[in-house]
């Protein structure tokens, strides 16, 4: 395999946000345009392997650390081709979530994601995988561009590897004490403003940020945004020192997932072309949410997305009154800040048949909201790139989302040329709601809506496309690999 990616979701055998999404699909597209790929990943003990078996395929392979023997197994499953690589270490990964309980992080995530990079460079060893390019995603795996950044000056086994960090969300850094350094093994060298030290704590992705050749991120404007204090979190010096090396690629959508035409969740499938059945999966939505019926003649506005100051809910709770004058519903999924669920469940109590809130995680009900609301809700305050608001033009649900990031480069606002949204730029409750009641209004005219909505539902984003930008990032590390490819 000459691209080797390292991260700590994939879909379909786990996902906690959009990061699983992409590399459910992205690893895939590369393989079948010739790449030749595999992902190596933690083996949680929530993985769902239904569909998609796995077996062992090295018991105790050794993991080297420094100062005790330790080792991992390693599971092998088969998508579609891809091989998928699992690293099993109970007392790490067979845990009831992936990196918190509802009362805060595992306290131990920096031994287990440092564990989870040295075992997955193990096993590249161990299994002979070839690696000539190692590509980590976020700060789990940010670790594993340092060690080979080290490594590869003295070993002649990693002499020959290059790298690449892909950052989805730079907000979410591996921030650790520097107590646990140490246990890194990483040289002392390491520990300084041009390496892993941050504010004197130890910062994983700043690692992957600092050792990689290359670093990408998930849209054009993001990769600028991440260079300005106002969203590079801390980080925009060292990523403005490494600016000539780094790239926004935008994500793609999976429209074997994503389509309302072949949608096996909905009640109804419905197309650009045959359209009728959006309004029976509103009708649908509706009653399987208990939404009062007058609302069949009202917009349905949804949201879908972890509760989270990123995507900007506690925006939408403080227009509720504002929101139920226009006569419209709101239906919102997710699950995060106890606070804001509970400002939730409060507010469904208080317009009872008009707003529901679904607090949890669950697949079958986010496409039944892209499938069945009228408008999407995304105000989020900084989006990398922003998955639902894709998925929502596919189902025909413009987007009501603020200008950062993925967002901008996602959808084109009303009223311009071939809108397939709408945009404002400050994620203020004032702004929001403007802009909401600008898409109610554009709703009321049948005509006027009907074409934003056409255009969201032929708007495309490939992942052909997106994939061939990460060839060319490759390419620029291993020309040779070019031959390899045609
Ligand atoms: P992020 O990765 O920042 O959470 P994205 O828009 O890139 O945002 O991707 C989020 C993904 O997670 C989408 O596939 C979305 O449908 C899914 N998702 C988020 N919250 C939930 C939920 N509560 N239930 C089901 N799916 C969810
Ligand atoms: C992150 C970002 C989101 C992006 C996803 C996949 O979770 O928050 O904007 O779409 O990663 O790249």
């Amino acid at each position: 395999h000459d691209i080797v990616f390292l991260t700590s979701e994939i879909y379909p055998f786990s996902k906690s946000g959009g990061l699983a999404d992409v590399m459910g699909i992205l690893p895939l597209t590369l393989s079948r345009m010739g790449v030749r790929v595999a992902v190596i990943t933690p083996f949680y003990g929530r993985l769902s392997t239904g569909q998609y078996p796995v077996h062992l395929v090295q018991e105790d392979c050794p993991v080297g650390y420094p100062w005790a023997d330790t080792t991992a197994d390693i599971y092998l499953a088969d998508y579609h081709g891809l091989p998928v690589y699992f690293i099993e270490r109970g007392e790490y990964f067979d845990r009831r979530q992936y990196y918190c309980t509802h009362k805060g992080d595992y306290f131990d995530n920096c031994e287990r994601f440092i564990f989870f990079c040295r075992a997955a460079l193990a096993a590249i060893r161990h299994l002979n995988m070839g690696a000539r390019i190692v590509h980590a995603q976020d700060w789990h795996a940010g670790l594993a561009m340092a060690y080979l950044a080290f490594w590869r000056r003295t070993d002649p086994f990693w002499a020959g590897v290059r790298t690449v960090m892909s950052i989805h969300n730079l907000a979410y850094q591996g921030r650790f004490s520097y107590r646990l350094f140490a246990q890194s093994g990483l040289p002392l060298e390491a520990w300084n403003m041009e390496g892993v030290e941050f504010y004197n704590s130890f910062n994983l992705l700043k690692a992957g940020i600092a050792y990689a050749d290359k670093i990408t991120t998930v849209s054009p404007s993001y990769a600028a945004e991440i260079m300005t204090p106002e969203f590079g979190c801390g980080l925009e010096g060292i990523l403005t020192r490494r600016a000539a090396d780094l790239v926004g690629i935008l994500n793609g959508a999976d429209y074997s997932i994503w389509s309302p035409e072949n949608d096996r969740i909905l009640e109804c499938t419905y197309s650009a072309e045959k359209p009728e059945g959006k309004a029976d999966c509103k009708k649908h939505l509706m009653g399987v949410l208990g939404l009062s019926p007058e609302l069949t003649e009202r917009p349905l506005l949804g949201f879908v997305g972890r509760l989270r100051g990123q995507k900007g809910i506690d925006i939408v709770l403080e227009i509720i009154p504002e929101l139920m004058e226009l006569g419209v519903g709101l239906v919102v999924l997710g699950e995060g800040r106890a606070e804001f669920e509970a400002m939730l469940m409060s507010v469904m109590e208080d317009y009872p048949g008009r707003i529901v809130g679904v607090i949890g995680y669950t697949e079958e009900m986010s496409h039944l909201i892209q499938a069945g609301a009228d408008i999407f809700l995304m105000p989020s305050r900084y989006e990398p790139c922003g998955l639902t608001q894709m998925y929502s033009l596919s189902y025909g649900t413009p987007p009501v989302a603020t200008a950062v990031g993925g967002l901008r480069d996602t959808i084109t606002p009303y009223p311009d040329p071939g809108a397939n949204g709408f945009i404002f730029s400050e994620s203020t409750p004032e702004a929001l709601l403007a802009t909401v009641r600008m898409a109610v209004q554009v709703w009321e005219d049948r005509d006027a809506w009907r074409e934003v909505q056409m255009n969201a539902m032929q708007t495309r984003f490939s992942w052909e496309n997106s994939a061939r930008k990460y060839m060319d990032v490759y390419a620029s590390l291993h020309g040779d690999l070019l031959d390899t490819w045609r």
